[in-house]
C-alpha cells in the first residue's frame, strides 16, 4: 500500500518500510536486482546517460509496471537494454550494415538504435509499432546487471528514464527514490551506482528506414554520428538547432517534457539579472530559480532570498552532468519560476538545448505571465 493511502486512513507510516531506499551496488546487490527482475519486479538501475526503471523486456506484464509506475501513455515505446551487440540482433529482424558501424564505433555507450523488431519483442515494448529501441550501456553496474540477468532471466531490460511521465529525468539515485518511490512496492529495487557521468539520455538514430536519422539528440554527438555514417545520416530529421520540429510516436520528442514543476524560461546570460530583478517586483511571494553561466557575476546585480541560484558550467559536457540534478534540486524547494541562461546555438550544445526547449515549452515562455 503507498504511502499516501495510508495517511489517508488517519495510520502513519513506518518510512523506512515504505519508501524503498536506495541500496548500493555490490555484487551481492547485483545479483539479488537481477532475481527481482526474473521474478517481474522493477529495478531501477544507473546507467551512464541517466537512471533507467528497469524491468524484464520480453515480459508483457513486467513491462506493464513500468507504465504504471511512470503514469506513461502505454503508446510511448519503451527502449532495450541488452549487454552485448550479439543479444542485440536478437532483437531486430533486419540488422542493416550502418548498425553494425554504429554499434562499433559507439557501444556500450550513449546511443539507442531503432530497428525493425523481432517476433521475440512484446507489443508493451514497442506500443505496437513495427520497430524497437535497443540499447547497449556502458554503466558497469547497468552491464553487471544485464550480465547476471542474462544467467537467470532474459538478459534483456527495458528501461525509460525513472522519472515520472514528462518530469525531469533522475541522474542520482536518490532522485530516482524522491520521484518514483511512492509508487513501487515491495520486492522492487533502486541500485544505486552513484551519479551519472553523461546526464542527458542517449542519442537516438532511427535505422529503420532507408535513410538513417537522428530521433533525439543525446549523449552522443550528431558530428559523431555523422562521421561513422559518412554522409549517410538525413538532415530531416528532430534536430533542435535547425527547427526543433518533432516526429509522432517519440516520447521525447514532445514539445512539453523534461520539465520541472516550475515555470521554465530561457533567457539571454546578459538579461537574467534584470529579469529576476522585474520578476520579484512583480511577484513579492514567488520563489525564483537562476541558472546562470558560472561567468556571469549575478551574485553582485541582485540580491534576495527569494532567489535561488545554481551557477552553471561553461562547457558543454560539464552542463550536462549538472542539468537534471540542479533542476530536480530547484523543483524540491517548490521554486515557482526559473530563468536559463540560454547556451550558446552550437553542435556541442545541441541535446542540453533541446531539452531546456523542451522543459520551457511546458508552460507559457513569459516568466511574467500568471502560471
Ligand atoms: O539514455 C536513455 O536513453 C535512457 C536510459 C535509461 O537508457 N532511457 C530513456 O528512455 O531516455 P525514455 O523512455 O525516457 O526515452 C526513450 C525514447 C522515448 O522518447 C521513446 O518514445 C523513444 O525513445 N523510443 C523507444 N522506442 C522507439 C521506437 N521503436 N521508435 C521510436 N522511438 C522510440
Ligand atoms: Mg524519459
Amino acid at each position: 500500500m503507498r504511502v499516501r493511502s495510508l495517511c489517508a486512513l488517519g495510520l502513519r507510516p513506518v518510512a523506512h518500510l515504505m519508501m524503498p531506499s536506495a541500496v548500493p551496488a555490490s555484487e551481492q546487490s547485483i545479483a539479488d536486482a537481477a532475481d527481482a527482475l526474473s521474478q517481474g519486479r522493477l529495478v531501477a538501475l544507473p546507467t551512464e546517460t541517466v537512471y533507467g526503471l528497469g524491468a524484464d523486456g520480453l515480459s508483457a506484464q513486467a513491462v506493464a509496471r513500468i507504465f504504471a509506475v511512470k503514469g506513461r501513455p502505454s503508446d510511448h515505446p519503451l527502449i532495450l537494454h541488452v549487454g552485448s551487440v550479439a543479444e542485440a540482433k536478437k532483437l531486430a529482424a533486419h540488422w542493416p550494415p550502418s548498425a553494425d558501424r554504429l554499434a562499433d564505433a559507439f557501444w556500450p555507450g550513449p546511443m539507442t538504435l531503432i530497428l525493425k523488431r523481432a517476433e521475440c519483442v512484446p507489443d508493451a515494448v514497442t506500443g505496437g509499432q513495427d520497430t524497437v529501441g535497443v540499447r547497449v550501456p556502458e554503466h558497469p553496474v547497468a552491464l553487471a546487471l544485464l550480465h547476471a540477468f542474462s544467467k537467470v532471466g532474459s538478459g534483456v531490460i527495458a528501461a525509460p528514464s525513472a522519472n515520472r511521465f514528462g518530469g525531469v529525468s533522475p541522474t542520482r539515485a536518490a532522485d530516482v527514490v524522491l520521484g518514483l518511490g511512492d509508487f513501487l512496492q515491495a520486492g522492487d529495487m533502486v541500485l544505486d551506482g552513484g551519479d551519472c557521468t553523461v546526464g542527458v539520455e542517449s542519442t537516438i538514430v532511427d535505422l529503420s528506414r532507408d535513410q538513417p536519422r537522428i530521433l533525439r539528440p543525446g549523449g552522443l554527438s550528431r558530428d559523431a554520428i555523422a562521421r561513422v555514417l559518412s554522409g549517410d545520416l538525413s538532415q530531416q530529421d528532430t534536430s533542435s538547432m535547425r527547427s526543433g520540429a518533432t516526429v509522432p510516436r517519440v516520447s521525447g520528442s514532445l514539445e512539453s517534457h523534461y520539465a520541472p514543476r516550475a515555470r521554465v524560461a530561457l533567457v539571454l546570460p546578459e538579461q537574467m539579472g534584470v529579469m529576476a530583478s522585474q520578476l520579484l517586483a512583480q511577484h513579492p511571494k514567488y520563489r525564483i530559480g537562476l541558472m546562470p553561466f558560472q561567468y556571469q557575476l549575478l551574485e553582485g546585480q541582485v540580491s534576495d532570498r527569494r532567489l535561488v541560484i545554481h551557477s552553471m558550467p561553461d562547457q558543454a559536457k560539464a552542463y550536462a552532468q549538472r542539468l537534471y540534478a540542479v533542476m530536480n534540486d530547484l523543483d524540491r524547494l517548490g521554486i515557482d519560476t526559473l530563468l536559463i541562461a540560454c547556451p550558446p546555438q552550437t553542435v556541442e550544445w545541441e541535446a542540453i538545448l533541446d531539452r531546456l526547449r523542451r522543459a520551457a515549452a511546458s508552460v507559457d515562455n513569459s516568466p511574467t505571465m500568471g502560471k
